[in-house]
């Protein structure tokens, strides 16, 4: 996800959930790296919450954010759009191949990926974007899981991603009752491939492509525009020898 950076003319107020350490699969393979990387979220979030009680400027102030320098080829948010949101996205690219025809490459057929509101500890730490989505891909997502935490950091859920039809990503930011941001369907506006040392994803493969994508007719919440970056693998192999007709490759992004 990764981030997704979601753009709208106003800003609403915040809401805080209390920090808690998320249920990590027992049968994920837990690197060393990543339980200390799970103990650096909590640690985060924890200071995130408690810098509230402190009489200083706002601590998620995302007024104040831009876009990662690997997204310099994309074009700039439109004018007078104000940051409304950034969540990580993890979940699967889909693809399709056509047995027939094995040298091919895979057909991009859709996404589909939950969405964590990261909106304070990418404000709070920009530099653990990346960090997140990477460490995030080694643990699963249960689909339709309104109540999960990203593992293996604390975040909650604030939508989901899908494909309405071949051409319309679709956003539901309304999914958890704390944080009503809106719908979003849209179109891709601009691609540009993913900064040459993005991570690679579970088989090696190559970080799918950064974007930013306009709304289409229908989004709430005064949504507009959506930049995908920071992505983590994603990308189908190169050709559809050995591959089945249709297939999913994890991914995670900003
Ligand atoms: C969740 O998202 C909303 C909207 O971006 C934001 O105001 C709030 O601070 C976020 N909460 C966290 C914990 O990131
Ligand atoms: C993509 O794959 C997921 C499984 O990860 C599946 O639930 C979803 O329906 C697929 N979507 C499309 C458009 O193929
Ligand atoms: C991208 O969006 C800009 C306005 O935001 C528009 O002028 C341009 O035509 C769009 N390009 C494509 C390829 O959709």
């Amino acid at each position: 996800m990764h981030a997704l950076l979601f753009l709208v003319s106003a800003l609403s107020a915040s809401v805080w959930a209390a920090p808690t350490f998320p249920n990590l699969s027992p049968d994920a393979s837990i690197p060393d790296n990543i339980r200390t990387l799970s103990e650096y979220f909590n640690l985060l979030a924890s200071k995130v919450q408690d810098s509230r009680l402190l009489a200083v400027p706002p601590v998620c102030d995302l007024s104040r954010m831009s876009l990662p320098a690997g997204a310099s080829d994309l074009p700039a948010p439109s004018p007078g759009l104000t940051l409304k949101h950034i969540a990580i996205g993890r979940g699967t690219q889909n693809y399709t191949c056509d047995p027939a025809t094995p040298g091919e490459a895979p057909k991009a057929v859709g996404a589909l990926a939950t969405l964590f509101n990261a909106s304070c500890v990418v404000a709070t730490s920009p530099e653990l974007a990346s960090t997140l989505g990477r460490a995030a891909l080694h643990f699963p997502v249960a689909q339709s899981e309104p109540s999960q935490r990203l593992a293996p950091s604390n975040l909650g859920v604030s939508g989901v991603h899908y494909f309405r039809d071949a051409t319309t990503a679709f956003f539901n930011l309304d999914v958890a009752p704390a944080w009503q941001i809106g719908e979003i369907p849209c179109a891709k506006n601009a691609s540009t491939p993913a900064p040459a040392d993005a991570p690679r994803g579970l088989q090696r493969e190559a970080a799918v492509a950064w974007l930013k994508l306009n709304a289409r007719p229908g989004a709430t919440g005064g949504l507009q525009e959506v930049y995908r970056v920071e992505t983590v693998g994603g990308s189908p192999p190169a050709t559809c020898a050995g591959m089945k007709d249709s297939f999913e490759v994890q991914y995670a992004t900003q």
